[in-house]
């Protein structure tokens, strides 16, 4: 019988792509996805170390394994990702029932270690005493080896399965692995390692082979994604802009490319011309700030000023005056004052956010941050902190969604809206109701309007009636009314301004 694997994943959309990979490399030697943690033959955590809180989870998941282990010695448990990488072997030592860590610049090696330690546990096979497999060393390797596994690497990216079933509503395509920025608070650059660019074609090559699998939107992924360059042998250089472009033209039918990260810092005028002129490219910008005062980014070694922050939006700006700019703060990190924090809520109001991921500094081991600086602002204050600055981002957040009303813009449509059905289900009211909206009870020859749900290609979510074969198309939404989190509107047929 074919063994079952759960695998859950913690983290960022590296972990969501690596996972997709180490999935279909499994699915490859049989093993058929179950979301039964209780029973699954082998149980794998995809794990994230960029904050504590991330960490914790998966030490309590691997808490409430320690009995099933006990029960059941066949049953193979792994770690992987960044927490296999920054823990390394001493995760074993609170942690004994775990059979298998596996760091991110490993994980093509993965599908031979699961093999091994079904065949190992238990203790079936004598030969091999030692049960714990593990597999690190992406940090070390800043190095002559550095080659080698970038094209194992490589060849994982490359062996991606997909097939017109699969759920391609978020695909990522990796272009960049790794970060060599080395933010003074944060583990990326030692759990990832060095940054490394993928070469184009390959990159042009898998965003084709999603759109030929149905991928509506592609997500490139890299944690400083516009610092991508890559040199050909013949001395040519593929920038950022370059890749975009040329992505953009090998998918005409491909209708939504966006990517993340990017540092706001070298972001080129020519990526964003590519931007304003490839008219498939969202105008979407996720570029963290982190602070808004200067003393601050220099202790966070960010490399670059808020003049220089405002000038990168400005920049945006003057090109896509409808860009959604996105941001991500740390607040409460060491020595910050109440006056130097108020001026992340200056910047959340100059840039005029989309949205604002913010978090509580948190300190992380093997960064220079930890050794360097006292975890000195109290938890009380940060989370004051993190409230005011949520404030500030919800009023913004309402000015630019009052903006948009009465606007027509280009949604693409993800499906039925969940907002809607969840109500209609727990009240029993009709489709609709309280929406504004037009549901009716039909025949079974009868399109019935229903309550859809899209994004614009600055991110926001509509709502709008509609029929659910619309899903995966764009349609032009003029906008009526707009809550904190959701803009409504009604489908028109005049072309989209946004
Ligand atoms: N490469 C991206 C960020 C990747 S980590 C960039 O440079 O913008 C995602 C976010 O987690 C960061 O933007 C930062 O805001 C947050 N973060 C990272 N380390 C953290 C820490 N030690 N404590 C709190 N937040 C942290
Ligand atoms: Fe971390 Fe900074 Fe690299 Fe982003 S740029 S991943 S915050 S070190
Ligand atoms: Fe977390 Fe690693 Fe991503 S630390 S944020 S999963 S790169």
């Amino acid at each position: 019988m074919a063994k079952t694997l759960y695998l859950e994943t913690f983290g960022c959309q590296m972990n969501v792509l690596d996972s997709e990979l180490v999935l279909g490399q499994l699915r490859g030697q049989g093993y058929v996805a179950t979301d039964d943690r209780d029973t699954a033959d082998v149980v794998i955590f995809n794990t994230c170390s960029v904050r504590e809180h991330a960490e914790q989870k998966v030490w309590s998941r691997l808490g409430q394994l320690r009995d099933r282990k006990a029960a059941d010695p066949n049953f193979v448990l792994g770690v992987i990702g960044c927490m296999a990488e920054r823990e390394g072997a001493e995760i074993f030592k609170r942690n004994p029932h775990i059979d298998i860590l596996c760091g991110p610049a490993e994980l093509d090696k993965l599908p031979g270690m699961v093999q091994n330690a079904v065949t190992t546990a238990g203790g079936r096979n004598v030969i091999s005493d030692r049960r714990h497999v593990a597999l690190m060393g992406n940090s070390v390797r800043r190095s002559s080896t550095l080659q080698v596994a970038r094209d194992d690497l490589e060849m994982l990216d490359l062996s991606r399965a997909v097939s017109p079933g699969d759920d391609l509503s978020q695909a990522y395509v990796r272009i960049t692995r790794g970060c060599n920025k080395f933010c003074t608070y944060c583990v990326v650059p030692h759990t990832r390692g060095p940054e490394v660019h993928r070469p184009p074609q390959n990159i042009i090559d898998e965003v084709r082979k999603l759109v030929d699998a149905g991928a509506k939107e592609v997500t490139l992924l890299g944690q400083t994604i516009n610092h991508y360059a890559f040199d050909h042998s013949d001395g040519r250089r593929t920038t950022f802009a370059d890749l975009l472009y040329a992505v953009h033209e090998a998918t005409p039918d491909l209708p939504r490319l966006r990517f993340v990260t990017s540092f706001p810092r070298d972001f080129s005028d020519e990526a964003l011309d590519a931007m304003r002129d490839c008219e498939r490219i969202c105008r979407y910008l996720h570029a963290p700030a982190q602070h808004g005062n200067n003393r601050l980014l220099k202790l966070m070694n960010r490399g670059y000023s808020i003049e220089q922050y405002r000038e990168f939006v400005d920049r945006a700006r003057e090109r896509m005056p409808d860009i959604a700019i996105v941001s991500d703060f740390i607040v409460g990190f060491p020595t910050e004052t109440d006056e130097e924090f108020e001026q992340c809520c200056d910047i959340v109001r100059y840039a005029k956010f989309k949205q604002s991921f913010i978090f509580k500094y948190s300190p992380r081991p093997g960064t220079v941050a930890i050794d360097r600086f006292e975890d000195d602002i109290p938890e009380d204050v940060k989370r004051a902190r993190n409230n005011r600055l949520l404030a500030v981002q919800g009023e913004v957040i309402a000015e630019n969604n009052a903006a948009l009303v009465g606007q027509t813009i280009e949604v693409m449509v993800e499906g039925e809206s969940k907002l809607v059905s969840r109500r209609a289900k727990a009240t029993g009211v009709e489709l609709g109701a309280g929406f504004g909206g037009t549901a009716r009870s039909s025949g079974p020859e009868e399109t019935v309007d229903t309550q859809l749900v899209g994004r614009t290609r600055g991110d926001q979510i509509v709502v709008f009636d509609g029929d659910l074969s619309l899903k995966g198309g764009l349609v032009n939404v003029a906008i009526d009314r707009a809550s904190q989190m959701t803009l409504f509107g009604r489908r028109v047929a005049e072309a989209a301004v946004v």
